[in-house]
């Protein structure tokens, strides 16, 4: 059984997908971490993450160690992931690892919880339940202030709600894999829902996609 959860920056993907699979046991991947550790090893190399090149062989040299990296949910890392998310050949050398977890899910688990943009559109498209998490540009910049506080990193309201912004029009408007919900998605604002009636909607939904 494989869930995707897609949508834009800080719409509540990654809590919901950690309740998900703790709720049915399954592996989760947050396929965002695999592109900020992308653009951050090009960062850390002195490269430009615009550069196909350099962006190309820091996806094909990316280590385990790369996705524990400090810094990786820095709004830096954020804003070069998006650049080297951008490039068609970098998306080819993460696709293959993101198919062959959902293929064979670690530790045995019977399932899996992806979490990211194009994983029920590109990824894993015949996913049998599909999720879209989408909210207002300032909803979600106001959740990012509070994630980035709480992690003790300084967080300006304007500048993060600007940042925000960039990456999703960067990520919406490229060529490969573009930011949309896939036509089988349920698509949920979680605007004015609290954490717990988004979890319930997605279990119902997810529930009657694949009874048990
Ligand atoms: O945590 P947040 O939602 O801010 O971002 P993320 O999920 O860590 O993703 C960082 C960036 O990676 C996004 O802005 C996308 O450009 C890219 N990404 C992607 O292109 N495809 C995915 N499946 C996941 C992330």
């Amino acid at each position: 059984m494989i869930i995707t959860v897609d949508g834009p920056a800080a719409a509540g993907k990654g809590e919901l997908t950690q309740r998900l699979a703790a709720h049915f046991g399954y592996a989760r991947l947050d396929t965002g971490k695999l592109y900020r550790a992308v653009g951050l090893k090009v960062l850390g190399a002195g490269g430009d993450p615009e550069d196909e090149a350099a962006a190309v062989e820091a996806a094909r040299a990316l280590t385990g160690d790369d996705l524990e990296a400090p810094g990786l949910r820095s709004e830096d890392a954020a804003l070069s992931a998006s650049k080297v998310a951008a490039i068609p050949a970098v998306r080819d050398v993460l696709l293959e690892f993101q198919r062959g977890f959902a293929a064979a899910p670690p530790g045995g688990a019977e399932g899996a919880v992806f979490d990211g943009r194009d994983t029920g559109t590109v990824v894993i498209p015949d996913a049998p339940a599909k999720l879209f998490l989408t909210a207002s540009p300032e909803v979600r910049a106001t959740r990012r202030v509070k994630q980035l506080q709480e992690q003790g990193t300084e967080a300006i309201y304007g500048r993060v709600l600007q940042e925000l912004k960039e990456r999703d029009a960067r990520d919406t408007s490229r060529k490969v894999a573009p930011l949309k919900p896939a036509e089988d998605a349920l698509v949920i604002d979680p605007s004015h829902l609290d954490a717990d009636a988004v979890y319930a909607a997605a279990l119902e939904f997810i529930s009657a996609k694949a009874p048990d």
